[in-house]
């Protein structure tokens, strides 16, 4: 009997990188990105997330959620950003705002679809911000990366991720904004392996 093929949507998708390994199986792969400029990624849909009841009903249903909302507002990177301030009063900082908008629409989306699994990923600075301004994301599951330099946090409903005890992931500055974002492909494959190998205890009764 042939299988279903199993389904991911990729939101705030990107160059693609949470579902390049996906892409490369037997995954169906639905990416939703704004930014036209993206349209060539492959299984890019170019559309709002904001927009989703125009098109959520639409789609196949999915097995799997990842989402990698616009992180640069929560970064610690910039030191000339006021943190304390920003973190006291984000009305007074519209792209902060729109930052947080980003992730509530994301988590939306995944109530209203309720996938077996989903992750949303950003960056460490978040942290602290999704605590006070969106307790419902209950605190990060995971954090990916060397000890002292953990990069990549992730929230959500997901078997741990086995990354190789040597996995870095340096960021060089000489690429662009979109290619510094990019999800290295070893956590793509590293979620992917962890949500394929995963038994349900509901499977042996
Ligand atoms: C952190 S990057 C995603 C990186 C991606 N995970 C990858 O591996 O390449 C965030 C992306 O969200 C997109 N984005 C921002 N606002 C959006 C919106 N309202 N709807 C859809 N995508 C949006 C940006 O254009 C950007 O490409």
């Amino acid at each position: 009997m042939m299988q279903k093929r199993k389904v991911v949507w990729d939101l705030c998708s990107g160059l693609g990188g949470w579902t390049e390994s996906f892409a490369q199986s037997d995954w169906v792969v639905i990416r939703i990105e704004i930014n036209p400029a993206l349209e060539y990624v492959p299984f890019t849909r170019i559309w709002d997330i904001h927009d989703w009841m125009d098109w959520i009903d639409d789609l196949p249903h999915p097995d799997l959620i990842v989402a990698s909302p616009p992180c640069e507002e929560f970064s610690i990177a910039d030191p000339n950003k006021d943190r304390n301030d920003r973190m006291e009063n984000p009305e007074k900082y519209p792209e902060l705002e729109i930052a947080l908008e980003n992730v509530r629409t994301c988590l939306d989306i995944i109530d209203y679809i309720k996938p077996e699994w989903w992750v949303l990923e950003n960056v460490r600075g978040a942290v602290r911000y999704f605590k006070k301004y969106i307790p419902k994301l209950k605190p990060h599951k995971q954090a990916i990366g060397p000890k002292q330099h953990q990069q990549f946090f992730l929230w959500g409903n997901f078997p741990h991720i086995m990354m190789k005890p040597n996995f870095t992931h340096a960021k060089c500055d000489n690429r662009t904004a979109q290619e510094r974002a990019l999800i290295p492909f070893e956590i793509s494959f590293e979620l992917k392996r962890a949500i394929e190998n995963h038994v349900r205890i509901t499977r042996w009764a």
